[in-house]
């Protein structure tokens, strides 16, 4: 593959459009005779509906129905239990959507839904994690397919006998994924087939879930994806609206836009699970690591098992020959947790890091050495050379960009007037995979080219690298190249999750284009399209299972006010490995926006629960605090050169979730070296800070 377009910075192909209002979001397309859906959420957490009484609200102006359990089509069971929507009275979480009330404008819809009466059967619920939960149990396996719990060597003893230990236990709170566009979908039934313009992460496995509800076949189903506004993990499955809007579409026989709510986006959709974390470290007195344990507790619903794998990041970062981790999970009466930016490893990575930095002042090692000495070329949990880690060289570039070698190792050591300032540094890695996907490659008569594949960009770019990495297949200039995705009629593809979309998307992309330049080479005629398919499912599930990850260092500073320990970010500076980067700046926006979400985990989002009503308190964006510009005040994303000839025709490693991997200890780290004092469960708000001990 010839290397013009990819490496270069273009501008998003669909920018113009987006910031002109021209891009077409899910419930943004015109549609003749369409209707509104607007969701009811349960009042109580855990029982029946007892009675619906539409009566109100079906007498009210514009509303058209009321579709709920007792008159919902059916769906077929045994797809996912959360998509198995007003099929039963039963109530598992508070804040189910059991009800949609269709009308003939939003405002209708709305006033209908506060007119729908219904009656439940409560009983007792429990909606809290906690260390000692009775209901704490092994899972099969943690997600997507790890086992639970992982031993070498014999951890115990090699903790006993260590010089230097470190034995810390972290919490993180739920966290919210708020993608601008909230989950929305247009759905129109036709001739028995089901047409949905939809906001979600990957068309074709909506289709499936679809079609497997409605019992259809997948050819009936049709799924439009063209512009997504983020997604983060949120998106990755069908999700409540889509079956929703299906739903009451069959049920009034007109076209429905429903859109989720801002606050029924605490709930419906998933969250990122709170955890609570225990790490256990032992090293000798060089700092290097002879024994490591992380014990993992997170909560999943009654509805089904979502097992998040929190302590998978410890088993491949640091070498040491004693090594545990274990994972227990609580069913409590809330929500099904779902994936967040970097689900696991985020989390896992904030108290593994988080402990390697305590684990430095313990033995009087700077952090960044420590990690370096740390460092091993084969994966600890596989045995086997890691294809390429340059963790260390993030670690070495990162120290020399943001001037760590100035810095005194002693906390407090700094301070500017009312500040107190210190710096944090953290390690992070998140696997590079892929999976098959097919794609199409078309040359037209004209000497124009088409690409086509059911990719989704949620905002990322994704478009214009696949665009970037076809012209270079195709060797011709980008200018001649047009790309269609985000539509489950385009050739079939996985989601853009688990930094692995571009990896996926640009080996089909590039067979396609091979493949269309060897018939083209052949000799066929050329006075009508040609067209060539590529299917990389055989070469995909044909790799040899090597580790493969990308890697990052990520660095902070902090000022902390030693009066009323307010704290804010002076700046953030992350240095990343992750293979090629297709274009600087999308790669760069990704690895920024990963950045700001660890910063925002470290000092301000927190999903508060109250176990009395069990529910979110703070389910809007008022309450829910998120990093804004204004306290971001610097922050610089790089990367290195990587080259590694084990991945994947393009060589890319994923940029999606690895910025946010460590970003959260980095400043946690850096609060600790400001002030002295050790905040283990985030976020770190200036009322813990104060409380723990008297900062000035
Ligand atoms: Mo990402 S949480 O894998 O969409």
């Amino acid at each position: 593959m010839s290397t013009d377009a990819v490496g270069r910075a273009y501008p998003r192909l669909e920018g113009r459009e987006k910031v002109t209002g021209t891009a077409r979001y899910a419930v943004e397309y015109p549609v003749d005779g369409v209707t509104y859906g607007w969701a009811v959420p349960s009042a109580v957490v855990r029982g029946r509906i007892t009675r619906v009484d539409t009566a109100e609200a079906l007498a009210s102006p514009g509303v058209l129905a009321v579709v709920h359990h007792g008159n919902a089509p059916r769906l077929a069971p045994g797809v996912e239990a959360d998509l198995w929507l007003l099929q039963e009275p039963a109530v598992h979480y508070r804040g189910e959507l059991v009800a949609v009330v269709v009308a003939t404008s939003l405002e209708a819809a709305r006033e209908g839904a506060r007119l729908v009466r219904i009656d439940y059967d409560a009983g007792p619920h429990s909606t809290v994690l906690t260390e000692d939960h009775p209901g704490l149990y092994t899972p099969d396996h943690v997600n997507p397919s790890y086992p639970t719990d992982t031993e070498e060597g014999d951890f115990d003893a090699g903790y006993a006998a260590a010089p230097v230990r470190v034995d810390a236990t972290y919490r993180t709170p739920a966290y919210h994924n708020n993608p601008m566009e909230p989950h929305a979908t247009t759905a129109r039934w036709h001739d028995g087939r089901l047409l949905v313009h939809d906001s979600n992460q990957g068309a074709s496995s909506v289709r499936a879930a679809l079609a497997e509800l409605f019992e259809l076949p997948r050819e009936s189903v049709r799924v439009v994806t063209e512009h997504v506004g983020g997604g983060f993990g949120s998106k990755g499955y069908a999700k409540a609206a889509v079956v929703l809007a299906a739903l009451a579409a069959r049920h009034v026989d007109r076209p429905v836009k429903l859109a989720l709510t801002r606050q029924q986006l605490f709930g419906p959709v998933g969250y990122r699970t709170p955890t609570i974390q225990r790490v256990r470290l032992a090293a000798d007195t060089d700092g290097r690591l002879t024994a490591i344990c992380h014990d993992a507790m997170s909560q999943s619903s009654t509805i089904l098992e979502f097992a998040e794998q929190t302590a998978v990041y410890t088993r491949s970062m640091y070498a040491a020959p004693h090594r545990r981790t274990t994972h227990r999970l609580v069913r409590l009466d809330v929500a099904t947790p779902f994936w967040m930016r970097a689900p696991g490893e985020c989390p896992g990575a904030y108290a593994l890091e988080s402990a390697i930095d305590e684990l430095a002042v313990a033995v009087g090692i700077d952090p960044v050495e420590l990690r370096i000495r740390n460092d091993t070329d084969v994966d600890p949990d596989q045995g086997r050379p890691f294809t390429s880690r340059n963790l260390a060289a993030c670690l070495r570039e990162g120290a020399e960009r943001f001037g760590w070698a100035d810095r005194d190792p002693a906390p407090r050591a700094r301070r500017d007037g009312r500040w107190l300032i210190g710096s944090g540094v953290a390690g992070a890695s998140y696997p590079a995979r892929a999976r098959p996907a097919c794609a199409t490659a078309t040359a037209r008569p004209d000497g124009g080219f088409h690409v086509r594949i059911n990719a989704t960009d949620i905002g990322t770019g994704a478009r214009t690298a696949l665009w970037q990495v076809a012209a270079d297949a195709l060797g011709v200039p980008p200018e001649r190249v047009g790309i269609s995705i985000g539509d489950s009629d385009l050739p079939n593809a996985p989601v853009a999750g688990g930094s692995m979309g571009t990896a996926s998307w640009s080996w089909a992309v590039i067979r396609a284009c091979e493949a269309l330049r060897g018939k083209l080479r052949d000799g066929v005629p050329t006075d009508a399209e040609v067209s060539a398919e590529a299917d990389t499912s055989e070469e995909v599930g044909g790799q040899p299972g090597l580790p493969r990850y990308a890697y990052g260092a990520q660095f902070a500073e902090v000022r902390v006010d030693a009066t009323t320990g307010e704290v804010r970010l002076n700046r953030m500076l992350g240095v990343f490995a992750a293979g090629r980067v297709v274009n600087p700046t999308t790669a760069r926006s990704q690895l920024i926006g990963g950045m700001t979400m660890g910063l925002s985990m470290a000092l301000h989002e927190e999903g508060l629960l109250d176990e009395r009503y069990g529910d979110w308190v703070n389910h809007d964006l008022a309450t829910y605090h998120i990093t804004g510009c204004a306290d971001v005040e610097s922050i610089e994303a790089y990367w290195l050169d990587e080259h590694d000839g084990e991945l994947n025709p393009a060589g890319v490693k994923g940029i999606g979730e690895i910025g946010i991997v460590g970003s959260a200890a980095a400043v946690a780290n850096a609060v600790f070296h400001a002030t002295g004092v050790r905040i283990r469960d985030l976020p770190i708000r200036l009322d813990k800070l104060i409380g723990a001990s008297k900062l000035a």
